[in-house]
């Protein structure tokens, strides 16, 4: 049998462990085919947040850069309802136009979630049935803020090995249901919403060619309790007392997350651009996770990227969670401001603590 020849083509590829090509034939990288993104109808303002909890605007804004956030309808039991699955859906359904496919033609949807329709089975199964996507496989990943970027690299990883062909990704969350809206140290920084991306495969391995060029994820589990929700799983199942104790939403302790975030922000930032032979100089856009713009400025400062190439929407979405970097990215790719052959860096870091980043070249 002939032994595998592995080769590099280009001086940038040289410096890539991604762009192997194997007897003269490129291994497949996936890419991106389309995007879409859904907000809900409710805008939530810092005035409204007054009303509610003891905060003003200005500290907001100061310590967070927030101004408004996206909340969905809560009509329980009507047609007004909205749950996660139906935001989830109108982002697929606009990546699915966007990218020219049919339902039918996705053959995987990973759903990144910690705000699932119900706790079993999983939501990607409801967006499967609502979107008519009737030939796939369909899971959630719970990797918080991060999820997004978890789904990116399992879809990314499926696609080169050719398990699969058309993955539609998906970060969404309705956080605004499982917010205890009397902690003002929480609640005015969530909001609710939904992204999607569609990858496909390419065999395209030009320096230019439009691709996924590396993720890096990583968990920490040592500050897992540091963003948590401690009741309703199998360590402290639900009881009355539990529900009246609002252990069934979100505790944060801010400082602690804080201060990692900085750090493995830049971290996953750092390696995604390593794997790829990617300079900062290289980067068009950096589509970081909108947690804190504190936490943005600082990330960007320490990877040396340009502040203006920096993409932003905290202001008027809040942190969406897993649903943060692509909403971003469509409204971005929407406006014209992301155009195709430019290289974006994405990194995000949730409740874990899990984080990643991902380059992608448009
Ligand atoms: O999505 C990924 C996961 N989440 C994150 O990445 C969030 C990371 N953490 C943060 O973004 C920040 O820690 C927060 C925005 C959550 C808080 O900002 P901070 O500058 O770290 O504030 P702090 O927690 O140190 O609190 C400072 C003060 C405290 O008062 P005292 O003890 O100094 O009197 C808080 O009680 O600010 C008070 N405070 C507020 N005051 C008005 C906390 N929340 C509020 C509020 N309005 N909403």
């Amino acid at each position: 049998m002939r032994p595998l020849r592995w080769s590099f083509g280009n001086a940038r590829h040289q410096r890539s462990n991604y762009q192997v090509i194997k007897n003269g034939v490129s291994i497949r990288r996936s890419k991106i085919l389309g995007t879409g993104h859904y907000l809900p109808p409710i805008v939530r303002t810092n005035a409204d947040l007054e009303k509610m909890v003891d905060t003003t605007d200005e500290w907001i804004v100061d310590r967070t850069g927030i101004r408004t956030r996206h909340i969905a309808p809560d009509g329980t039991g009507s047609s007004e309802n909205i749950v996660t699955s139906d935001m989830a859906t109108a982002a697929g359904k606009r990546a699915l136009e966007a990218a020219g496919l049919k339902a039918t033609d996705i053959d995987m949807i990973i759903v990144g979630t910690v705000t699932g329709d119900v706790p079993m089975p999983a939501t990607a199964v409801f967006v499967q049935q609502k979107l008519g996507a009737t030939h796939c496989a369909s899971f959630d990943i719970s990797a918080a803020c991060a999820g997004f970027i978890f789904g990116l690299s399992i879809a990314d990883k499926f696609i080169r090995a050719g398990a699969a062909s058309r993955v539609l990704v998906i970060g969404v969350e309705l956080l605004s249901r499982i917010l205890d809206w009397g902690d003002r140290t929480t609640c005015i920084l969530f909001g609710d919403g939904a992204g999607a991306v569609i990858l496909g495969p390419t065999t395209d391995d030009s320096p230019n060619a439009s691709a996924v060029l590396a993720t890096s994820i990583h968990s920490d589990g040592a500050l897992a309790r540091s963003l948590i929700i401690p009741a309703g799983g199998s360590e402290l199942p639900l009881t009355h007392e539990r529900l009246d104790q609002q252990e069934h939403k979100v505790h944060m302790r801010g400082q602690d997350i804080f201060k990692v975030a900085v750090k493995n922000l830049v971290s996953a930032s750092q390696e995604a651009m390593q794997t790829a032979g990617i300079s900062p100089t290289e980067i068009d856009w950096v589509c970081p996770h909108q947690a804190n713009l504190r936490i943005i400025d600082q990330v960007v400062s320490r990877l040396q990227v340009a502040p203006e190439k920096v993409l932003i929407n905290i202001d008027r979405v809040g942190n969406t969670s897993s649903a943060s970097v692509p909403i971003l990215l469509d409204e971005n790719i929407r406006s014209g401001k992301i155009k195709p052959g430019d290289t974006v860096l994405m990194c995000a870091l949730g409740a874990g603590v899990a984080w990643g980043g991902a380059l992608l070249r448009m």
